[in-house]
């Protein structure tokens, strides 16, 4: 008998997407992880001089005209308060040698660290010196959706130092460096 070749394989997991108990929620992680992505650090001053830093993938660009950003934080997250009310924050995309600094800032707590113990500043801002690019954002729209909120954020300075990046797909992370270009 001939087998049609055209049909696509299928999938090694299926699962319906409204994912309320524990193993469909890990499926749903599981297969959301397959999207590789890179790795950024969000950082902001609050009023009391301290600088609060936070590991973040879910960092994209929107729009070029105007120049904006958005990125998603768990409304339940301890960090939550600081970076919603923050009036202006950075975006500093790790490059490949940073996987501690990624380690560090997925780590609670989140009562942040002590101006005068950090270096580095863009527009005012805090940065993660050696990143490969930084953006500094000021003001945001907030968007409150799911168990998340969307976080949209104007540009007003940026730069780009081109080192190679770090990435994270599948919850490990990746060099940059090690890519092959198809
Ligand atoms: C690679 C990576 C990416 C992450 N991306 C996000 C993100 O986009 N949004 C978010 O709210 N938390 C994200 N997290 C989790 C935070 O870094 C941090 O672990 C979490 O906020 C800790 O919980 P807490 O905020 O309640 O202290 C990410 C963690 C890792 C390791």
């Amino acid at each position: 008998m001939l087998q049609d070749t055209r049909m696509t394989p299928p999938p090694a997991v299926t699962a319906k997407a409204k994912a309320t108990h524990g193993d469909a929620k890990s499926a749903l992680r599981s297969a959301l992880g397959r999207f590789a992505t890179g790795v950024t650090v969000i950082s902001a001053q609050t009023t009391d001089s301290h600088v609060h830093c936070m590991t973040v993938n879910s960092f994209a660009s929107l729009s070029l005209d105007p120049p904006l950003i958005l990125w998603t934080l768990r409304s339940r997250s301890a960090r939550y308060h600081t970076f919603s009310q923050t009036q202006a924050f950075s975006v500093s995309v790790l490059a490949e040698t940073q996987i501690d600094i990624a380690r560090k800032h997925a780590l609670p707590p989140a009562d942040g660290f002590a101006e005068r113990d950090w270096k580095a500043f863009l527009g005012g801002c805090p940065i993660i010196e050696g990143a490969s690019a930084h953006f500094i954002c000021k003001g945001h729209t907030e968007i409150d959706k799911g168990d998340h909120v969307i976080l949209i954020g104007e540009i007003t300075e940026f730069a780009e130092h081109k080192h190679p990046p770090l990435l994270f797909m599948g919850g490990r992370y990746y060099s940059g460096s090690s890519l092959k270009p198809l």
